[in-house]
């Protein structure tokens, strides 16, 4: 039998879909992003891009970060990031609100732009104008020499290689990566970190890619979670602090590509709406991490639970409170509760795939949506 094997088939290095296999190459993205930045053993973080300029980080009065879908979703959590550690006054801003309502931007506030493929024209329309109006423009992108890399005043590349699922992953990941090290390096810089401190989370941030390549080998379970809520019309996600973009990232993930309508949610918002919903029909997924608001998010599961929702929780190994209540349970490895967005979006990211893919949905290139939305 002749051995025939398209291009296509070749570029996906034996996953079935991009997308797959964009989800397996996180542990090596994520390396390729800190590799040269991050020098655990000295303390230290290197970012020419901040170096250059870091002047303008330090009397920054204001950090305004504005992006599109999932790159907003990563700018959400740089708002977490930066404001826990660096102490500077962070706003996250859909970059397609930002160019139309007229915004007080200064020439003391510092833009971030996030985009993957840095081509996005609602954000580079904002970055123009935050430009005009004197801001210093930080770009995070993945595509080196796009016109968003070329429009910022400085930057960060993700280097997370070519992603070509519509749904973004390991794009996803890497920005979070990039604002980790920023949120840190301004932190030190500040005074905010000490220099053992700031050691010490350098140390944990490089365990991340292989407790992303431990996490990836749940696969089969998630599959099996996969199966039993694929027909579901609707579903319910919901996280809290750092894991508050995680649940409307997973929510993104499962609308793109499966179909299914989902929402994300801040876990103690729900009872302002979304409790009204559930019901024994309605999957709910829920980030329960252990240092999380933990006791918090385990009686919103409670609240859920006696509506008979049916549970899915992201849990940190170990667990036994959340095991008791939830109809499923899927662990993370332990780690600093602000890295924990680099873990718990993977069993998500996962699990919208699965779905999909038994629903026979076109993974790769999702119905009505583009890699790269160039026009408004
Ligand atoms: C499109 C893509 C999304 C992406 C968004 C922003 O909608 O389908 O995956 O998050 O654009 O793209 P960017 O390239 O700016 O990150």
């Amino acid at each position: 039998q002749e051995l025939q094997l398209s291009l296509e088939q070749i570029e996906k290095g034996g996953y079935d879909h991009f997308m797959l296999k964009e989800i397996h190459e996180q542990p090596k993205a994520i390396t390729d992003t800190y590799r040269g930045r991050l020098l655990a053993n000295e303390g230290i973080i290197r970012m020419a891009g901040i170096d250059d300029h870091m002047n303008k980080f330090l009397n920054a009065e204001r950090i305004i970060i504005v992006a599109c879908g999932t790159s907003w979703h990563a700018g959400l959590v740089g708002e977490y990031l930066i404001e826990e550690f660096a102490r500077i006054p962070v706003e996250v801003e859909y970059a397609s609100e930002f160019r139309y309502r007229n915004p007080i931007v200064t020439s003391k506030d510092i833009v971030i732009a996030i985009s993957q493929s840095g081509e996005t024209a609602d954000t580079l329309a904002a970055i123009k104008l935050a430009k005009s109006k004197g801001a210093f423009v930080f770009g995070v992108c993945n595509v080196v020499g796009s016109s968003i890399a070329r429009e910022t005043d400085a930057g960060a590349y993700t280097h997370a290689g070519p992603e070509i699922g519509v749904a973004s992953t390991k794009a996803f990941t890497t920005q979070i990566t990039v604002l980790t090290l920023l949120a840190l390096k301004l932190a030190s810089k500040k005074g905010q970190l000490s220099k053992p401190e700031l050691r010490s989370y350098l140390q944990q941030m490089q365990l991340i890619p292989n407790k992303v390549e431990e996490l990836l080998k749940i696969d089969t379970k998630v599959k099996k979670i996969a199966a039993v809520y694929k027909d579901a019309p609707n579903c319910l996600y919901l996280g809290r602090g750092f894991n508050f973009p995680v649940a409307l990232e997973g929510a993104l993930k499962l609308k793109e590509i499966s179909y299914i309508h989902a929402e994300g949610y801040p876990a103690a918002e729900m009872k302002h709406g979304p409790i009204a919903l559930i019901d024994e029909n309605m999957p709910i997924f829920v980030i329960a991490t252990n240092k999380g608001h933990y006791e918090k998010v385990v009686s919103n599961i409670q609240e859920i639970k006696s509506r008979a929702g049916k549970i899915i929780a992201i849990v940190t190994e170990g667990d036994t409170q959340v095991k008791e209540i939830a109809d499923h349970v899927i662990e993370i490895p332990e780690t600093e509760e602000a890295f924990t967005p680099l873990l718990t979006t993977i069993p998500l990211q996962l699990l919208s795939y699965h779905i999909a893919v038994m629903l026979g949905k076109n993974v790769d290139q999702p119905r009505n949506l583009a890699k790269s939305v160039t026009v408004e």
